[in-house]
């Protein structure tokens, strides 16, 4: 069969080096794709803020599959152009990817169902703001309604510091529409989990858990980034955590959204802290994660078309995965400058040797390639991933691998899984 895979960064590498290795897949599609996705995959370049540019190149290559890696594509309706159209396609609605591009739909949805999340005001005007702000004590969460690749939260110490937070993104300046209503929310301590589940619509299968690194340095410091790195591993949560949070947070998500009238099917990503007060929800994905898709994938032993097929046609079970008992981990490298401003167009050195440390893949995100050398295309460069019997040995393997590659201005963070390993 012909598959398509939308999007070009780390998390689409990841997916179209796990779709190459189902035997049921015969031409592989990717757009836009990157660098290293285009010696997997055949590339071809595209605007995913255009559904029509998008359909317009699916009714070319007629996938029998289309995978939707990316929320901005989904969240504007992607998934409904191709639904009305008969082509098979993984993932969201438009209406049901609100759980992720609305954060204001999302909260009022726990709230209604009665899931975990953390107290919460909606606010439209910075009057709204300074009135809410009297019922939060400090440090309070300030976040953009509508989608910010992950940097529309901020965790302000003041009541000042999330006002004037609060009146940047409501002013449009900072992240246009996406911060024209903004959530305040109370400040919750603990260890979060990407909780991932495939959902047909009406049942969900979880698939083994991760843990994203969000902040830019060492020891959770600096600025929130789209993700610097992530692991995986079978001790992060036992059997009974795992039905505790299907049982109370992903079934009554999908069994509430197709009550609602706006069926979930596809990957619904949990975002959870585990607070002493138990597990609840910060956000919602309504995709893999990037990078926890890396981490994820790379323990699936069994055939990802045959699943993704299972929830299209509305028949998940736990039976169509099988996952490996071994650790992975996922170390991003990124652009000088990244979360903030980078340069573009660095030479990259270094890929084959680090791809042959064993248990490593070198999955690309922002990159490029003119006459078979690669150079930096965007924020998060490379998610160098690598699997073992055990997590120790296979962060070993991915920190040998991330020093033998070198490009201007690279940095990474030195403690993907440290806290894991120290305990
Ligand atoms: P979100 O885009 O909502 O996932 O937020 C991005 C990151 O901000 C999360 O992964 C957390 O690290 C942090 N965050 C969001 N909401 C809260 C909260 N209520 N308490 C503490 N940290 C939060
Ligand atoms: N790693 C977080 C995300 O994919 O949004």
């Amino acid at each position: 069969m012909k598959v398509l895979v939308l999007g070009g960064g780390g998390r689409e590498h990841a997916l179209v080096w796990k779709l190459r290795q189902s035997p049921r897949v015969s031409q592989l599609y990717c757009a836009p794709g990157n660098g290293g996705i285009a010696e997997e995959a055949e590339c071809f370049p595209i605007d995913l803020k255009s559904v029509q540019s998008i359909a317009t190149l699916a009714a070319r290559l007629q996938p029998d599959l289309t995978v939707v890696g990316p929320e901005l594509p989904l969240s504007l309706g992607v998934v409904d152009e191709f639904k009305q159209r008969g082509w098979p396609v993984f993932g969201p609605t438009q209406a049901a990817a609100q759980l992720e591009s609305s954060k204001s739909f999302a909260k009022e949805f726990l709230q209604r169902h009665r899931i975990p999340t953390a107290p919460f005001a909606i606010c439209d005007s910075i009057d709204e703001v300074r009135s809410a702000l009297g019922h939060f004590h400090t440090p309070v969460v300030v976040k953009a309604d509508g989608l910010a690749a992950g940097k529309g939260v901020i965790i302000a110490q003041t009541r000042e510091e999330a006002a004037g937070a609060a009146a940047e993104m409501l002013s449009g300046k900072m992240l246009g529409e996406a911060g024209a209503r903004v959530i305040l929310e109370e400040c919750l301590q603990g260890d979060e989990l990407s909780f991932l589940v495939f959902s047909d619509g009406e049942r969900v299968v979880p698939l083994v858990a991760a843990q994203d690194h969000k902040r830019v340095g060492d020891g959770d410091t600096g600025p929130n980034t789209g993700g610097m790195g992530a692991y995986s591993t079978t001790e992060m949560i036992d059997d009974q955590m795992r039905d505790w949070l299907v049982h109370h947070i992903a079934q009554p998500v999908v069994t509430g959204m197709k009550a609602e009238g706006t069926e979930f099917q596809g990957v619904l990503y949990c975002g959870l802290m585990m607070t002493a007060r138990g597990p609840m929800v910060l956000e919602f994905n309504c995709r893999f994660g990037d990078p926890e898709a890396q981490p994820i994938l790379m323990r699936l032993d069994s055939d990802l078309v045959e699943a993704i097929e299972a929830s299209i046609e509305g028949r998940v079970s736990d039976g169509d995965f099988r996952w490996s008992q071994d650790a992975s981990v996922c170390v991003v490298m990124a652009s000088g400058g990244y979360p903030g401003t980078f340069a573009v167009g660095k030479r990259i050195d270094g890929l084959a040797e680090a791809g042959a440390v064993e248990g490593v893949k070198v999955f690309h995100a922002g990159t490029s390639q003119r006459d078979g050398v690669f150079y930096t295309a965007g924020g998060r460069v490379l998610g160098v991933t690598a699997r073992a019997r055990d997590l120790k040995t296979a962060v070993a393997r991915a920190y040998q691998a991330c020093a033998r590659i070198s490009f201007e201005g690279a940095h990474y963070r030195k403690d993907i899984a440290g806290r894991a390993l120290k305990k």
